[in-house]
């Protein structure tokens, strides 16, 4: 039975993920850009239905929800080769259309008016699937509907839904140079409250981080967003590379994250995924001039290295992995995965809590038939680090400073959650510091929780086995 999983995309930044996001799943099952599938006759082994299902004429569509508060960036998608591919009843686009203004407290406002027209979506939705799993919501956190609106969805989704699992894909600022939104500490403190407390999972991202690979690795002078997204999107391809080309284990998300998370609050994830190869437009794809070699070895030693992280952190000596699930896709056999595990364990290169079991987890998983890539075996590291505590406690600084001033507040106590003062970012400082305070604990000795990650050593899912 399928695990069907919803998408909701939010904001200029969540649309525009998303677009490349079904882009590459298209690409990876085999349909065309309007929904009809390729190779009727190949039986591939895929599960297309946990993120498509089919019209009356048979066409795919994709369990997806475009929200915007400005048409801009829907408009884009509508006129491109995709047109058809989304099912035009589950796109909102405000009426006003003037987008959220970078104001957290407007997209949050604009929710709590359309609750009911976009329930109506989600609901019809889910009543369309035999067993949903859950959603997944993409989004920035810095602007206003991303943030805002994508906020409000989290609460009223845990609130209506409270039994299926919201992963997020937020992309977070790049809160080390001067921002390209001045009030982003506001908005991203307030999101960051809903992101702890009513999602499962948040897988974190950030522009920094991703130009940069973008230029170091693909040599990429000014990576443009979609180039960006490409990268976004092939890490979401590859996180759900099990649950749609399933095998005995790892075939849903559930099962995928449960080895992650020790306590429902530290739930927040980084990615690194070796080797990416992108292309744009009509340009040939750029190789990835410094990625020679792909075993298993290879692809797990460099997963682990900071560069490759897609999200800028500063590791301090305390900071530590909580856990680490890699998928490995492409040619590699258990044996070489269980070797390249004791390699990495002898050359001692992740650092682990000091109470729970040092193990990296692995899942091979198959890669799709329909794409041809120049690499023998590639990985995704998902990874749970303490080292995420420090760019919340730089949002945290940016916020106070910015606090201190009183500064931007008026736009703000416009909007009704703020008419009453401004607790509610009280509140929100008060759950990060919280969450911080969680991820700094777990770097000391002893078993602070409940339950420590359930990650048995050197696991990994024979049955997914290429060939
Ligand atoms: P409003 O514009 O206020 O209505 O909200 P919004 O959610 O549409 O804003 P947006 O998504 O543009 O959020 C702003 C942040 O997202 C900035 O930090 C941008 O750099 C970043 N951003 C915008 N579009 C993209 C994108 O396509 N990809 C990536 N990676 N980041 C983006």
């Amino acid at each position: 039975m399928p695990r069907e999983i919803i998408t909701l995309q939010t904001g200029q930044c969540g649309n525009q993920i998303g677009q490349e996001f079904w882009g590459q799943l298209c690409a990876q099952h085999g349909i065309s850009p309007d929904g009809i599938l390729q190779d009727v006759h190949t039986d591939t082994g895929d599960r297309k239905d946990v993120f498509f299902y089919q019209a009356d004429d048979e066409h795919y569509i994709p369990r997806a929800i475009l929200l915007d508060l400005e048409p801009r960036v829907v408009n884009t998608i509508l006129t491109s080769p995709y047109a058809n591919l989304y099912n035009p009843e589950n796109i909102f686009l405000s009426t006003h259309g003037g987008g959220a203004g970078n104001n957290w407290a407007l997209g949050y406002s604009q929710g709590e008016q359309l609750h009911e027209e976009v329930i109506e979506m989600i609901d019809r939705e889910a009543d369309g699937s035999d067993s949903l799993e859950g959603f997944m919501l993409l989004h920035s956190i810095a602007g206003g509907t991303g943030s805002g609106l994508g906020s409000y969805m989290l609460e009223a989704l845990n609130d209506r839904y409270p039994k299926k699992i919201i992963q997020t894909y937020s992309v977070f600022p790049n809160n080390e140079e001067t921002s390209d939104v001045v009030v982003q500490p506001y908005n991203s403190m307030l999101a960051l409250k809903r992101l702890t407390l009513n999602a499962d999972s948040v897988v974190v991202l950030d522009n920094a981080a991703l130009n940069r690979i973008a230029s170091d690795m693909l040599h990429i002078k000014n990576p443009t967003f979609t180039q960006t997204n490409q990268l976004v999107s092939t890490v979401m391809a590859a996180s759900t590379a099990t649950i749609r080309y399933p095998g005995y284990m790892n075939n849903d998300l559930v099962g995928l994250l449960a080895g992650l998370i020790p306590t429902s609050r530290a739930h927040f994830l980084m990615t690194s995924y070796t080797p990416f190869t992108v292309s744009s437009g009509d340009a040939p794809p750029p190789t990835s001039a410094n990625v020679r070699k792909t075993t298993v070895l290879d692809v797990m030693r460099r997963l682990l290295q900071p560069k490759n992280r897609m999200v800028s952190t500063h590791p301090s000596k305390q900071s530590c992995y909580v856990s680490i699930l890699n998928i490995i896709q492409g040619e590699a056999d258990p044996t070489e995965v269980h070797k390249s595990l004791l390699r990495l364990r002898e050359r001692r290169l992740a650092q682990f809590i000091p109470w729970g079991p040092a193990s990296i987890q692995v899942a091979l998983s198959k890669s799709s038939p329909y794409v041809r890539t120049p690499h023998r075996v590639s990985g995704l590291m998902l990874a749970n680090h303490t080292a995420i505590a420090g760019l919340f406690r730089r949002t945290v600084d940016q916020y106070d400073r910015l606090r201190k001033r009183n500064a931007f507040l008026e736009q703000y106590k416009r909007e009704r959650i703020f008419s009453d003062g401004l607790e509610e970012f009280d509140s929100s400082r008060e759950v990060v510091m919280e969450l911080i305070g969680e991820y700094e604990d777990m770097q000391k000795p002893g078993v602070p929780y409940d339950r420590a990650p359930a990650a048995p050593a050197a696991t990994y899912d024979m049955s997914s086995r290429m060939g």
